[in-house]
């Protein structure tokens, strides 16, 4: 196959930032995708519903001419957070849903929700209103192993919440394990799951072996190589609960390449020939449209893309990395050459 025309993909889960960042990356994103989930983790985050409009429209501005995409707004949920603005951010249309961080499980977490407890209100709620929770799915316990947090909160946090919260839908976000895997597959369709791009192409090796490599650091962190092969069975796959989020988390070199370095891979430019080539090699490039087009907009209840996107079989012509105001960001390395590009 030479060709592959998809009905324009969708991406799930998006850190655009703001100011000088938001401009340099967002055209990347705008490029391929019709629509995205953007992440409310700002500093300070996008509590309220007047937060996310004034954002979207900050977004909306720096689009490049004639772009048609489209941000999906989302709400960052603190134990402050007000039901009857929620509901009415979700009533007028502008946001789609609202993200929950454990407080301090990754970046800008700080306002993240502690004690399940004072949430309740706003999660039955939301329950009610047929909005989704999206889910950063670790414990922040020190004592629990980092490569351990996101099977934990699944038992610990993840499946207790769900019970209390009849109706509640969820999308478990950028899915590290096999055991996220097993648990999204037993559950009805009230729940979703996304998968980053560079989940399915690297494991904890590719960030710890042959020495450090702070560009492949993220959170959820990479993990043993069974787990990626159970992620890469789960988006190939073809079934409804698994749909892209790239989670592209862009951040200067100047901040990755520090003794304490910031978590987030980039991956907005090169996602879409990144995947077709993973597909391709499972033997799954009739489903990769699956994943990145139709069960997204499927569980969000949003229409399929009508325009669509074509690859073709050459070589894309891709940055390293990109500059900013802030200075230089680097582009995800797969690790082997790519072999397929967006027209
Ligand atoms: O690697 C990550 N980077 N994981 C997150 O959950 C947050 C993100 C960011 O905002 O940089
Ligand atoms: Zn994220």
């Amino acid at each position: 196959m030479t060709t592959l025309t998809l009905a324009r993909p969708d991406d799930w889960h998006l850190h655009l930032r703001d100011g000088a960042m938001m401009r340099a990356v967002l055209p990347w994103t705008a490029r391929d995708f019709g629509r995205a989930i953007i992440m409310p983790n700002l500093v300070p985050p996008i509590v309220t519903g007047a937060q996310a409009g004034a954002y979207r429209d900050r977004i909306l501005a720096a689009l490049p001419e004639g772009s048609a995409f489209e941000p999906l707004m989302t709400l960052y949920l603190t134990e402050d957070t007000d039901a009857d603005d929620v509901a009415a951010a979700h009533a007028s249309g502008l946001v789609k849903a609202v993200k929950l961080y454990p407080a301090g499980a990754t970046t800008n977490s700080a306002s993240g929700v502690t004690n399940f407890d004072n949430v309740r209100l706003v999660l039955d709620r939301m329950a009610e209103i047929g909005l989704p929770l999206c889910v950063h799915g670790e414990v922040t316990d020190h004592d629990v192993d980092i490569f351990d947090r996101e099977a934990v909160f699944i038992d610990r946090t993840l499946d207790p919440i769900r019970k209390a919260t009849p109706g509640l839908r969820v999308v478990m976000e950028h899915i590290t394990t096999s055991n996220a895997v097993d648990y999204a597959r037993a559950q009805d369709d009230s729940l979703g799951a996304t998968i980053t791009t560079h989940h399915l192409v690297i494991n904890r090796n590719h960030i710890l072996a042959g020495g450090i490599k702070p560009h492949y650091y993220c959170l959820p962190v990479a993990k043993r190589e069974e787990h990626r092969l159970a992620l890469r069975a789960a988006a190939t796959s073809g079934e409804a609960r698994f749909f892209l989020g790239t989670d592209s988390a862009p951040h200067t070199d100047a901040n990755k390449l520090l003794p304490c370095g910031c978590a987030g891979c980039f991956t907005a430019p090169n996602t879409l020939p990144i995947l077709a080539q993973v597909f391709e090699e499972d033997g799954a490039l009739d489903r990769l449209e699956a994943f990145t087009s139709k069960n997204g907009p499927a569980f969000y209840g949003l229409p399929v893309n009508a325009d669509t996107i074509t690859l073709t079989k050459t070589a894309p012509d891709l940055p390293g990395h990109i500059d900013t105001e802030d200075g230089a960001v680097t582009v995800f390395d797969p690790g082997f050459d790519l072999t397929w590009s967006v027209q």
